[in-house]
């Protein structure tokens, strides 16, 4: 099936457009393959279909799972790729990455992993979750008690959360919450409205979930299909996000996969 020619998702203009990658993992060897994809190509075929179809991101959020590799060079390549775009890119680490590489790498070439970032009227906050070593993840408290502070008086501006982990459980697919005490995280943003969305990736499958007010957001990797097999073959294709925030505090996402294979 060839690509569909005009993505646009409303006749109202977005006030701020991203684009979501997440669980890139990269390599230094662009021939390197992980779990049967090689994943530079599949980055490359993910940023030529954004290009070709003009879908002109304001920014691109790196949601974690970077460079599988760790190497500095594997993240400067990564720099390199979305520098044609001419737009920021907010990245935080994902379990896979190496979160002291990455700060010595970034800020490079637009690649920006300051927490907090503000874009067209939207507060976007990148919440660090990893944990060196470990599968599972734990939210930043410093920063959770910061946004926590800012919503006490709840802000004008609508807010929007990106991390690696997921804090919602999908039966369905068999994902499980892999933020630690995840249940009470959740309960706090259901008392913030101003938070519209939470973005994450990890699970390499994509899921759109209404809790309350809030909009939870998974995201397919940019090629690797997750386990297990069942759920590759009929739920899951590798992909991308994109996300339309108005001024108003809608969101209107989907999730877009270029390959056909
Ligand atoms: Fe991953």
């Amino acid at each position: 099936m060839s690509a569909p020619k005009n993505l646009d998702m409303t006749d109202t203009p977005a006030t701020l457009r991203l684009i979501q990658l997440t669980d890139l993992h990269l390599f230094a060897d662009i021939k390197q393959s992980f779990k049967g994809c090689i994943t530079q190509t599949a980055l490359e075929r993910t940023l030529d279909f954004i290009a070709a179809e003009n879908l002109r991101p304001d920014a691109f959020l790196l949601t974690g799972d970077l460079a599988h590799d760790h190497k500095a060079e594997t993240y400067l390549r990564l720099a390199d790729m979305l520098e044609h775009f001419h737009v920021p890119s907010f990245a935080l680490a994902g379990n896979h990455d190496n979160e002291v590489v990455m700060q010595s790498v970034y800020p490079s070439k637009g690649v920006d992993m300051h927490p907090w970032q503000n874009m067209r009227g939207w507060r976007i906050l990148l919440l660090p979750t990893a944990i060196p070593n470990r599968a599972d993840g734990r939210i930043d408290s410093k920063l959770w008690a910061q946004l926590s502070a800012k919503m006490q008086q709840p802000p004008a501006q609508p807010y929007l959360l990106a991390m690696h982990h997921n804090l919602l459980d999908h039966p369905l697919r068999a994902i499980r919450a892999s933020v630690a005490d995840a249940p009470q995280y959740r309960q706090a943003l259901a008392h913030w409205p101003a938070v519209r969305a939470v973005l994450s990736g990890h699970v390499h499958q994509p899921f759109s979930i209404y809790e309350g007010h809030c909009l939870y957001l998974s995201t397919p990797s940019t090629g690797v299909l997750p386990y297990p097999k069942r759920v590759q073959e009929t739920m899951s294709r590798p992909g991308f996000r994109l996300i339309d925030c108005f001024a108003d505090g809608r969101v209107i996402s989907d999730i877009i996969c270029p390959m056909t294979h």
